[in-house]
């Protein structure tokens, strides 16, 4: 039977190998407090040999992760993976481990959400959110945050689109986790 994630992980590392932009990245959705769907871009991380998504606890999306809906998009392929998902946070020393491979800008950041103003929230003008970031007291040694935080995402159905058929008509599957395992349908595209 099929693993979808082992079909992700190989269209991901072959789109890679093609320098696609997308290789690394997902849209990643979810339902806000009001009710209305959101979608972002996310960095699609492999972490512990699974997919996880890093964010700060301070963005409004944070409490309205459990249920997410993950769509990756690979050009080099021609291919689009939608992911349907409840999630599970990273633990603490994972994420502060990958903390530091964060460029510094984005760290700073990570430590303006926490000591000055949430992620998301309206700021006087970008000169005062660059004032407010070099003015910014640093832990020494800079580590992560509590803020700092990671979901894995644990995929229920995984839809896989394959435009790239020579007599045009797309390939279109679905799995579903099962048990034991993965339960593969082709669906009219
Ligand atoms: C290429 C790219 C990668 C991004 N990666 C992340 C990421 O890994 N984590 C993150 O929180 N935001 C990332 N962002 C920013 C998000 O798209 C978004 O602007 C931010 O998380 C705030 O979203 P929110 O208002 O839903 O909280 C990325 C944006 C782009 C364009």
């Amino acid at each position: 039977m099929t693993d979808p994630l082992e079909l992700l992980a190989t269209d991901r590392a072959l789109a890679r190998g093609r320098g696609d932009p997308c290789a690394t990245l997902c849209t990643l959705a979810n339902v806000d407090d009001h009710g209305m769907p959101q979608a972002r871009t996310l960095v699609l991380r492999d972490v512990a040999d699974r997919l996880a998504v890093f964010v700060n606890a301070t963005s409004p999306k944070f409490p309205h992760l459990a249920h997410v809906s993950v769509v990756v998009w690979l050009p080099s392929l021609n291919v689009q993976y939608r992911l349907t998902c409840t999630t599970e946070p990273v633990p603490a020393a994972l994420v502060a481990e990958s903390w530091q491979l964060r460029p510094v800008v984005p760290k700073q950041l990570d430590w303006l959400y926490t000591r000055v103003q949430a992620q998301g929230t309206p700021i006087g003008s970008r000169e005062a959110l660059l004032e407010t970031l070099a003015s910014l007291l640093l832990p020494e040694p800079l580590v992560a945050p509590e803020t700092a935080s990671g979901f894995f995402l644990l995929p229920e159905r995984i839809e896989r689109l394959d435009l790239n058929q020579e007599n045009g008509v797309h390939d279109r599957r679905r799995f579903t986790l099962g048990n034991p395992s993965w339960h593969e349908e082709v669906l009219v595209p």
